[in-house]
């Protein structure tokens, strides 16, 4: 039976998820916190499935050879292809996955038109593919493979005429008629919400899914008996593949930064 104290783990493929631990620390704030970015494999999205797979394993053990007491995959596209692998390989662990907000967003936007920004991985992926049809009789959900995307985020560039020229690139096709919301369907992207903001404008509401990952965990830890008792708030501790510094100094830089636009 695992400890109560011991850290949640969470990572994703680099920097990404932490816009998921920050929302984890807002709903959890007495549980510590173990962050693995896997800087020096990112981007997963164009890798094969199958390497996924493995990176993801080597991530999970990684995180719980330090005594983890449950896992969050705080990447969506590790989710779509590993997940399986990773509850058949810990079958009495908790772990959470992500998905891209669909579900939400089409409660919020019934026959509205949604853009969904994913990597090229999430996108192709059967998982999505279901989710979509799943609500497709109920909006039009518009997904927008964005590889090189969350290459910015991974430099530390959230702003700027390069990330934003890229934006408009992708997304000025799809602004002629009029969006409701744009889903983001990558965890690396909640840091470029300024970016996406100033080019499709004040009207789409922009959602991401951290925080129904919050309470996905919530519930679990629950039902676990896992939910940690203290009263102080938890630690938050930031671990990285890249052997870099100044990698370490980014991950607290990204988890302070407070968002430009709502
Ligand atoms: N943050 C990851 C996600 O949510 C980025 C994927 C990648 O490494 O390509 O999908």
């Amino acid at each position: 039976m695992p400890d109560c104290r011991a850290p949640v783990a969470v990572f994703d493929s680099g920097l990404g998820g932490i816009s998921v631990l920050r929302e984890l620390v807002r709903t959890l704030p007495r549980e510590n916190y173990l962050y693995f970015g896997d800087s020096l494999h990112a981007p997963y999205g164009t890798k094969t499935p199958q390497e996924v797979v493995d990176l993801s394993l080597q991530a999970a053990d990684r995180l719980l050879s330090q005594g983890a007491k449950a896992l969050v995959v705080a990447c969506n596209t590790a989710t779509s292809a590993a997940i399986r692998t990773l509850r058949k390989t810990y079958p009495e662990l908790a772990i959470v996955g992500t998905e891209p907000a669909i579900k939400p967003a089409v409660e919020r936007h019934p026959g509205g038109r949604i853009l969904m920004l994913a990597t090229a991985m999430t996108v192709q992926e059967e998982k999505f593919q279901r989710l979509k049809a799943q609500y497709d009789d109920q909006a039009q959900i518009i997904p927008i493979a964005c590889s090189g995307l969350m290459e910015y985020v991974e430099q530390g560039i959230l702003r700027g005429a390069e990330v934003e020229g890229y934006l408009l690139d992708k997304l000025e096709p799809y602004l002629k008629v009029p969006i409701d919301a744009v889903v983001l369907g990558c965890t690396h992207y909640p840091f470029l919400r300024g970016a996406i903001r100033r080019i499709v404008g004040r009207r789409p509401e922009i959602i991401d899914g951290s925080i129904g990952i919050a309470r996905q965990l919530e519930r679990r830890l629950e039902e676990q008996g896992l939910l940690n008792p203290g009263d102080v708030s938890g630690k938050v501790e930031f671990q990285n593949s890249l052997d870099e510094p100044e990698i370490l100094g980014l991950m607290q830089a990204l988890f302070h930064y407070e968002d430009e636009a709502p």
